[in-house]
């Protein structure tokens, strides 16, 4: 089973997607659209005489001076939204549009023509290799990225959109990424008999908290320079630019991610609804409240089950609010984990590396950008707009601002970013993931949590309609840095392997790739096995289609498809349980320095007694 057939990966049609980009985002047009609407907007703004004549005497002048007072034009205060900082918004759907008639069309006329059904799909234990998921449709690179292809295959050699951290659309991870030379698909010797799903939502705008960056940030700074600023060079096309992501929903591609995941899955392990047909049940999967949340699980089982899904499944919808109980949002039940400028480690390291992994960025850019000066974390966030406009609108002009060693750079800080605030350099990152470890391990085994102290939930954990147990597939939708923290809980040591990440350089191999753990739509597949070489159930865990080694975890053999015994994995996880303090971790009095001067590569805080300050 070595030959694997590649799902989406189409050079032709990149290239023929490049070629539409190039039309579109050749300078002649989008100026000539530009002049028009912007002569509509100062119409109105009462500078008629002088705009048109700069206008049609001078259009190379005409078009720096409209791009120097352009924030101050309507557009920015009439249509922008204040919170998320949107210089362009478009309130679709109106609130109460005119034509909505629904007698006229009915849901239901009946007239379905035959229906029946087939049997299920099963790829993951008939077909002759895995189908992987590469490229990402619909998205569009930048061309003086893609045209660095190399000779041989005519591939690109350089993917930008690997290079994104958490912000990279989930893609299939090179086999023997994690150190396992085998694939998802059953091994030889085995059946699936089970599948535990734990997903990330699609690509969404940017969150409105940001930290260090922050796209809307910096949309707000440019629209409140009061002096008034005009780009030139390889930024001169920022002068026409406006701010369009809106905040924290799914994008459009974001629907499309899960959308397709539930389709995926469904080829894959559909014939696990077998067992649900024969014990005259449906499964039961969990999301959250969030907007995107909710929209992530609902397009995935629009992909799983088809339309209509109503009556195949049933959704728990988990609140996400501070004080719930929740362990798809455990720093909601954590207190020293809910204030994030507190628990958000990993912002000082990504400073420290953002300076010397943009120096050369910074000198080139700043001279191309007049009446504002731009720093280091404008720099940062630049490369951050690339990656929201690109799984937002498709195409970004600031992702050709920088080139491969910057986007590596970028990555890397992510990769900072998230070891040091939700995986195994946060002392918060373990006590965070072992409420879903505890669910884990009451569906493995069957056996309902014995106490709550964690950031499970009593009402819906001990209700078997709410957490069923004892079924054969779960899919549960959240957060990437939740999956971050299940990583660490569950001791998958191999990812922390090389110690705790340095801000001063970029080590060349390391275990811990935020693009490969937590990009959007990222999906961990614990499979469940039943295996004629072996006398007992096994289990593997699979990280975007990457097959993970167990050995960190106690009493995990070495086996070359990396399973481990079942029983031997429930055992070492109800140690972790026991050994994981939450009254402590969430609630105790301790602290540790910022920076370098106290790591955890384990994900734990200090013991009681080993105070730091
Ligand atoms: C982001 O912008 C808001 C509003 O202008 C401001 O209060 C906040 O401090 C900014 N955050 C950062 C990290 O710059
Ligand atoms: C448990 O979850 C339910 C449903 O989301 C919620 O109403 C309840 O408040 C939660 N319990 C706690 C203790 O948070
Ligand atoms: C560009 O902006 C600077 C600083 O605000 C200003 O002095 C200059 O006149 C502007 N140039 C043009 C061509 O608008
Ligand atoms: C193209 O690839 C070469 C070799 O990998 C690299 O040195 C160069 O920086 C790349 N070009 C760009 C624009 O990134
Ligand atoms: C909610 O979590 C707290 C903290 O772990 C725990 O003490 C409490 O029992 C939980 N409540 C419910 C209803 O699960
Ligand atoms: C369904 O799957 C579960 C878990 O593998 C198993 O315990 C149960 O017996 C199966 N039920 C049926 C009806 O096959
Ligand atoms: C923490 O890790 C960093 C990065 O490897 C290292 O430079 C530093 O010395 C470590 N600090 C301690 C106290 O071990
Ligand atoms: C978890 O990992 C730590 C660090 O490698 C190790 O010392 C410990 O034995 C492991 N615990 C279990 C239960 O696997
Ligand atoms: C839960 O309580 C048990 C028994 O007191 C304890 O051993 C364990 O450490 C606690 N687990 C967590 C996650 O706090
Ligand atoms: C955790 O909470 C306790 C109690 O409020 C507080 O004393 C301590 O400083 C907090 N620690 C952290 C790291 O937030």
């Amino acid at each position: 089973m070595s030959a694997q057939y590649k799902e989406t990966f189409d050079p032709e049609s990149q290239a023929l997607l490049s070629q539409d980009r190039d039309d579109t985002l050749s300078p002649r047009p989008s100026h000539r659209t530009f002049r028009v609407r912007h002569l509509l907007l100062a119409y109105t703004a009462g500078i008629l005489s002088t705009v048109l004549l700069e206008l049609f005497l001078c259009s190379h002048y005409s078009v720096s001076l409209f791009t120097g007072s352009h924030h101050q034009s309507p557009a920015y205060g009439d249509l922008a939204s204040p919170d998320a900082g949107s210089t362009e918004v478009h309130n679709f759907p109106p609130a109460s549009p005119t034509n909505v008639f629904p007698s006229l069309f009915p849901t239901d006329v009946g007239y379905a023509g035959p229906t029946p059904t087939g049997a299920e799909a099963a790829l993951v234990a008939t077909a002759p290799s895995y189908p992987l998921h590469t490229g990402a449709p619909h998205l569009l690179s930048p061309l003086s990225l893609e045209k660095n292809l190399s000779a041989m295959d005519s591939k690109p050699s350089f993917d930008i959109f690997k290079h994104w951290g958490n912000l990279s659309p989930w893609f299939s991870v090179e086999r023997g990424s994690f150190g396992v030379d085998s694939g998802p698909e059953a091994p030889d010797t085995c059946r699936v008999t089970g599948l535990h799903l734990l997903h990330r939502h699609g690509a969404r705008y940017p969150t409105e908290w940001a930290s260090y960056g922050g796209p809307a940030n910096f949309s707000g700074r440019l629209h409140n320079n009061a002096a008034g600023w005009n780009t030139s060079g390889d930024l001169e096309f920022m002068n026409d630019w406006t701010y369009k992501l809106g905040e924290e929903i799914l994008t459009p591609f974001g629907r499309q991610q899960l959308y397709d995941l539930g389709v995926s899955m469904r080829m894959k392990y559909g014939f696990l609804l077998k067992n649900f047909t024969e014990s005259n049940t449906v499964p039961v999967f969990r999301t959250e409240s969030q907007d995107r949340m909710l929209a992530s699980a609902l397009n995935f089982a629009i992909g799983f089950f088809g339309f209509p899904y109503e009556g195949q499944y049933q959704q728990s919808i988990t609140i996400e609010e501070n004080g719930f109980n929740n362990t798809l949002a455990p720093y909601k039940t954590c207190p020293n984990a809910s204030d994030r400028s507190k628990s958000d480690r990993g912002v000082a390291y990504v400073k420290e590396w953002a300076e010397i992994y943009l120096k050369d960025a910074l000198a080139r850019l700043r001279p191309q950008m007049q009446g504002y000066e731009l720093t280091t974390e404008d720099v940062y966030t630049l490369q951050q707009m690339c990656a929201y406009e690109t799984v937002a609108i498709g195409y970004s002009k600031f992702c050709e601002l920088f080139n491969e060693e910057e986007w590596r750079g970028f990555n890397y800080a992510m990769d900072l970013y998230f070891w040091y605030g939700s995986a195994f350099g946060s002392p918060l990152g373990r006590v965070q993931g072992i409420g879903y470890v505890q669910e884990l391990v009451a569906r493995l085994t069957h056996t309902p949590i014995p106490v709550h102290n964690s950031s499970t939930n009593a009402t819906l954990n001990d209700n078997p309609a709410t957490f069923p147990l004892g079924h054969s597939l779960y899919v549960d939708a959240t957060h990437e840095v939740v999956v971050l923290n299940v990583i660490t809980a569950l001791n998958l040591t191999n990812f922390a392997e090389g110690g705790p990440l340095p801000a001063d350089h970029m080590p060349e191999h390391r275990a811990f790739k935020s693009s490969h753990l937590a990009p959007f739509a990222t999906n961990v597949q614990f499979q469940v096995l039943s295996c004629s070489s072996a006398p007992e159930p096994q289990i593997r865990i699979i990280i975007n289609d990457g097959v993970v080694p167990l050995t960190g975890i106690r009493g995990c053999p070495e086996d070359k498809d990396g399973k481990c015994p079942l029983s031997t994995f429930v055992d070492a996880q109800r140690e972790i349980i026991a050994k994981t303090d939450w009254l402590w971790a969430c609630h105790g009095d301790w602290s540790v320095p910022a920076g370098t001067a106290w790591n955890t590569t384990t994900g734990d805080p200090p013991a009681p007694g080993e105070i730091f300050s």
